[in-house]
């Protein structure tokens, strides 16, 4: 009895700890499963909601490339406000109410596909506007599909309200023979833009080419004309919609690509040699007045690669609204086998005893101009 009573109670001890164990298991158990429903609910449930894992990991990746850019790295991918690269070469600046306008050909791998626009208030994050200008499907149009729109420069008339769009334009299935100017117009800096018109300004050929405003409203176009050889310069009508006959020679240096800017009483003009989307030295040429004498001062770019401009060719050159002093180059890197992918080259202007120089830089901002 002794020993069935041990028993017993060995037993019923026994007993006693395995229902304790039971407990204390099912407690472990329901509380790694109250953890894992937590973790499902709020963690992994979303995620299978939103798709797959795999796509939303898809989604976090197309969210990384909205940059939000706070400075200029010349030669890099370079971004719009909606991830998609900036597609906007050989272009020129407006800058209007608070806002610049950045125009520029847009490019298939090399189809002229028209002018896009894009706007920004910092000059780093760029909005996409959309086409400015798009080529027209008529075909008895001078800017039909096919024909080849490049280096679009806008500037505003304060008189008649307008935007007007002057670019180089070479007729469809003409290669570069055509050597014309084309002007369109627009109410809003945005566009659309309404072609109005081509022609070689007074006879002459006009290739590359940009159009400058002077401190009294008037405007200029200086173009490459005479197969490139000549650079001229032709004042235009007060409305800006048509070149006049003051039209005279800069130089017979076979130059292109002219980008102008006034500093301290002087125009300056850099331009690219003729080597087509090959890279080459640069010149400037200054002068007091826009009609001449124009002086060739030689190649003001500094550092690797500037006797072949980084790798790129002017395209403007604009004044930093608010700073003093402040110009920025735009040059493109041309990418002759993806044209959509050639590159920017943004870098500040420079002066050393007046005389302006453009230097390399890996990456630099807005507030270098107040370290000059
Ligand atoms: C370059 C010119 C570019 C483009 C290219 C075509 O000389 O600067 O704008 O016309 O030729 O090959």
């Amino acid at each position: 009895m002794k020993h069935k009573f041990r028993q017993n109670t060995a037993n019923e001890g026994f007993s006693h700890s395995s229902v304790a164990g039971k407990i204390k298991r099912t407690r472990t158990f329901l509380s790694g499963l109250f953890i894992c429903s937590f973790l499902f609910i709020f963690f992994i449930s979303p995620k299978i909601n939103a798709g797959s894992l795999f796509e939303n990991q898809n989604v976090n990746n197309k969210n990384d490339s909205l940059k939000h850019y706070r400075s200029f790295k010349p030669g890099e991918e370079w971004y719009d406000t909606d991830g998609k690269i900036i597609n906007a070469h050989g272009g020129g600046m407006l800058y209007y109410n608070k806002t610049y306008y950045w125009f520029g050909e847009t490019r298939g791998r090399s189809a002229s596909q028209g002018v896009s626009v894009y706007s920004s208030k910092d000059l780093y994050n760029w909005k996409n506007q959309g086409l400015a200008l798009a080529h027209d499907a008529d075909s008895s149009s001078d800017i039909t599909t096919g024909s080849i729109i490049e280096r679009p420069k806008v500037i505003y008339n304060k008189n008649t309200k307008q935007f007007v769009m002057w670019f180089h334009l070479e007729l469809k299935g003409k290669g570069y023979s055509a050597a014309r100017a084309g002007v369109a117009v627009s109410n809003k800096p945005t566009g659309p833009y309404k072609f109005l018109k081509s022609f070689r300004p007074n006879g002459n050929m006009s290739r590359d080419m940009t159009v400058y405003v002077d401190d009294k409203g008037m405007a200029y176009q200086i173009y490459s004309s005479r197969e490139n050889y000549d650079m001229r310069i032709v004042e235009l009508t007060p409305d800006y919609l048509s070149p006049t006959t003051k039209d005279s020679l800069i130089s017979s240096d076979h130059r292109e690509a002219p980008a102008i800017f006034q500093h301290d009483k002087k125009y300056f003009l850099v331009t690219s040699a003729c080597t087509g989307w090959a890279p080459n030295a640069a010149n400037l040429y200054v002068s007091k007045s826009l009609f001449g004498n124009w002086q060739d001062t030689g190649n003001p770019m500094l550092g690797k690669d500037a006797n072949i401009t980084f790798y790129a060719q002017s395209a403007y050159i604009f004044p930093v609204a608010g700073k003093k002093d402040a110009f920025i180059f735009m040059a493109d890197k041309w990418n002759p086998k993806n044209l959509t992918d050639s590159r920017y080259i943004w870098l500040p202007v420079e002066f050393k005893n007046a005389k302006p120089y453009i230097e390399w830089k890996d990456e630099w901002d807005l507030n270098y101009f107040h370290k000059q």
